[in-house]
């Protein structure tokens, strides 16, 4: 059966626009014109999203979000909001709201916003809950592993299975693609929640010091022990240990580490006496530990007793669908930090975006966004806020050598000039409030020509 979708707008046009557009996607459409008769429907039948719009004549959509949410805390709601209507938007997702559209909206945007919800509420039935998770004392950065990707999709099931058992898991991928991400959610997802998540980055610290700070030491146990130490795997008990870079270890520690993995007991520095913990343990590289095995540098029984269960991240570029869903999510991230008002992206940018290979992956992403925020002095990034490397990069079609320059040029010439209308006509429309004759008028053209572009292009349209 088809998800059930709720669409609260009482402008009658764009509610059966949406209606009509919904139901050819296969949803199962009930369409209301306020938030009172929807809150009553909700307790006459089970729905799995509801669009609705802020504006209302009575009461507003955030009035009833929040009551929507007193009663059905799991409810997945979408607002509609006005360009001018930002700050209601951010307002919403501080009530819960899943996420929120500007208006006017391409249908393709809505379109792919509703089915990524529907697939987290899928997900979240299931009982694989990726949202943020209680809030812990011992958890300094609460992030949470944000995707639209089915290979991410798949190794997030497998982090909720992984979690609830003992499991040591090593986590293997480039730089960048979320590695301690994925540990800490690993932790605070399992029965060790409540006991510390203790990292250590092998390849910052000597070898010496390394080793005293994962065994501790006593007192006076070599020149400059001062005191006694307790030592990270000690500190780990009934928690996780998270060794990170462990490729970085030293072949001497490597031997000392498998020791306490199998015996789960240790001996400090300079002491006599055996300390017995107990704790879950995560390693992540970025390196190939199997190319290390073969040229010595890292140990293979080691290896077998790390890679128990082995989560290996996609680089970014194998995950296109999570560019643009983490590009948003860093930008309100930054817009909110830096006080600017809340940015969206221009088509090109857009374009840009998808296009570059995101060598240092998420991390490269989320500066990137940094810098286009810092650097916009609009209500859109462009590509020239982004960094001058990102832009240098884009691909030029034109000089594709699967195509004849002349089909080459004749088609992108017309898909760009598709594409940069299409932003113009955005842009300007979201400038002017959604206002057609205001919006016909800056961009020189005639209103019924502007109607007749927005249909064609599926620009979806309100009177607000
Ligand atoms: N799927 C994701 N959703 C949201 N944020 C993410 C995601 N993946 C990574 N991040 C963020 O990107 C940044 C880099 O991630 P993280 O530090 O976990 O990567 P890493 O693989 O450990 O990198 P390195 O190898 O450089 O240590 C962090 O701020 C993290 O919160
Ligand atoms: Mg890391």
């Amino acid at each position: 059966m088809s998800e059930k979708i709720l669409i609260v707008e009482d402008e009658l046009n764009l509610r059966k626009l949406l209606s009509i557009f919904l139901t050819q996607q296969q949803y199962q459409v009930i369409a209301v014109d306020n938030a009172e008769e929807a809150i009553e429907l909700l307790a006459q039948q089970p729905i799995d999203l509801i669009l609705m719009d802020n504006r209302l004549p009575q009461m507003t959509g955030l009035e009833a979000l929040k009551i929507i949410k007193e009663i059905h805390p799991e409810m997945f709601i979408i607002l509609m909001t006005a360009y001018a209507g930002v700050d209601t938007a951010v307002e919403a997702l501080k009530l819960g709201a899943i996420d929120y559209i500007v208006k006017p909206f391409d249908l393709n945007e809505l379109k792919a916003l509703i089915k990524r919800t529907l697939e987290l509420s899928k997900a979240k039935k299931q009982g694989i809950d990726l949202s943020p998770k209680i809030q812990l004392s011992n958890s300094d950065n609460q992030g949470h592993i944000l995707t639209n990707s089915p290979n991410m999709m798949e190794l997030c099931r497998n982090i909720a299975k992984i979690s609830q058992t003992k499991t040591t898991v090593l986590i293997t991928g480039e730089s960048g693609t979320g590695k301690e991400l994925v540990a800490k959610t690993i932790h605070y997802y399992s029965t060790r929640s409540t006991g510390p998540f203790i990292k250590v980055n092998c390849g910052a610290l000597p070898e010496t010091l390394l080793e005293s700070t994962l065994f501790g030491h006593e007192k006076g146990s070599f020149t400059g022990a001062y005191q006694r130490q307790i030592g990270l795997f000690e500190r780990a008990h009934r928690g996780t240990l998270f060794l990170d870079e462990v490729a970085e270890m030293s072949t001497n520690l490597q031997v000392k580490l498998l020791r306490v993995i199998q015996e789960r007991e240790f001996e400090p520095l300079g002491g006599s006496r055996l300390i017995k913990t107990d704790f879950r343990l995560i390693a992540a590289t970025n390196r190939s530990l199997q190319d290390m095995i073969s040229t010595g540098e890292f140990r293979e029984d080691l290896f077998y007793r790390l890679n128990v269960m082995e989560l290996s991240l996609p680089p970014l570029r194998n995950r296109k669908n999570d560019v643009m869903l983490l590009a948003r999510y860093f930008a309100n991230q930054f817009c909110h930090e830096n006080n600017k008002e809340l940015l969206d992206f221009s088509i090109s940018a857009v374009e840009v975006l998808n296009q570059y290979a995101w060598p240092g992956n998420v991390r490269e992403l989320s500066n990137a966004i940094e810098h286009a925020v810092v650097m916009s002095n609009g209500l859109f990034i462009y590509p020239q806020d982004l960094p001058a490397h990102i832009i240098a990069h884009k691909k030029t079609p034109d000089f594709n050598p699967d195509f004849s320059e002349d089909e080459q040029s004749s088609t992108t010439l017309k898909e760009k000039v598709k594409i940069y209308e299409k932003e113009l006509i955005i842009n300007e429309l979201k400038l002017n409030r959604g206002h057609r004759e205001n919006t016909a008028r800056s961009l020189g053209i005639s209103k019924r020509t502007l109607l007749y572009k927005m249909q064609e292009y599926e620009i979806a349209e309100t009177i607000n």
